[in-house]
């Protein structure tokens, strides 16, 4: 993308909520918050995101798309799919994917996702997406060290979080350029279920009010996940709502 608008701040609460704020200050598609520390960085499901200073990537995407509102959720996916394509061609080669947003090195996580997207009555006002990406983390709280890893090691050396940044969003660019032809995920759909580290194992389903164990068999073209109960039925898993883990771990 030409003539991108890339804000960079020491310090911020969370990069997700800077976007939020300069998109109703009429920010332009296309802008980035990136921040060396964040002290209310924002996970999913409500809980925090850790974002120490001087160590990872923290950074929020701002997106003003014309496509139904329920369309959204995809466009996390697409970001997943474009930061696993980054790093491996960096030399991740084992990247997976954990549907629906975050990145896993060694059964661990590197990288997570947290797409929010703001409505002006039935349509799509902005989406943000916001990306946490362990870069050069070197250890980890006791809580955390099976569940999380970072690239510097996984990949024995510090990682240049500018870089970094700037290849992501060259990837996603291309990929969001894509997604745009048809609105749906058909394009990634393959390549996404091959690093689909969910792919044939058992996960449980946690959806607002029903929890099901069920195998998981990759997502289709709209990005849903789909599962296979224990009485062989079928479903989609709408990334929107719903979330997965691994029935003996993490993945
Ligand atoms: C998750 O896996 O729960 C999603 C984590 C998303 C964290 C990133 S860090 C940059 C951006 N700003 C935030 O407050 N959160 C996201």
């Amino acid at each position: 993308m030409e003539n991108r608008i890339i804000l960079y701040y020491e310090k911020l609460d969370s990069t997700n909520t800077r976007v939020k704020e300069l998109a109703k200050e009429g920010a332009q598609h296309g802008t980035v918050v990136v921040a060396d520390k964040q002290t209310a960085g924002k996970g999913r499901r409500g809980r925090t995101w850790e974002s120490p200073a001087g160590t990872n990537i923290y950074m929020s995407l701002l997106l003003r798309p014309e496509m139904e509102p329920s369309r959204a959720p995809m466009l996390t996916l697409v970001m997943a799919y474009s930061i696993a394509k980054a790093l491996r061609k960096r030399g991740y080669g084992d990247v997976q994917i954990k549907w629906p947003n975050d990145l896993i090195l060694s059964g661990k996580k590197i990288c997570g996702i947290l797409t929010e997207m703001e409505l002006e009555g039935q349509e799509i006002s902005h989406v943000v997406i916001g990306v946490g990406i362990n870069a050069n983390m070197r250890a980890f709280p006791e809580e955390l060290q099976d569940k999380a890893t970072s690239l510097c090691l996984e990949g024995g050396k510090e990682v240049n979080r500018e870089q970094l940044i700037a290849e992501i969003l060259e990837v996603f660019d291309e990929d969001y350029e894509r997604f745009l032809e048809k609105k749906d995920l058909a394009f990634l759909q393959d390549a996404y279920n091959r690093m689909l580290v969910n792919c044939n194992r058992e996960v449980q389903v946690l959806e607002p009010g029903n929890e099901y164990t069920a195998r998981a068999l990759g997502i289709n073209k709209e990005g849903e996940l789909l599962v296979q109960k224990a009485d062989g039925s079928q479903e989609a898993v709408f990334a929107g709502e719903v979330s997965v883990r691994g029935i003996y771990g993490y993945v």
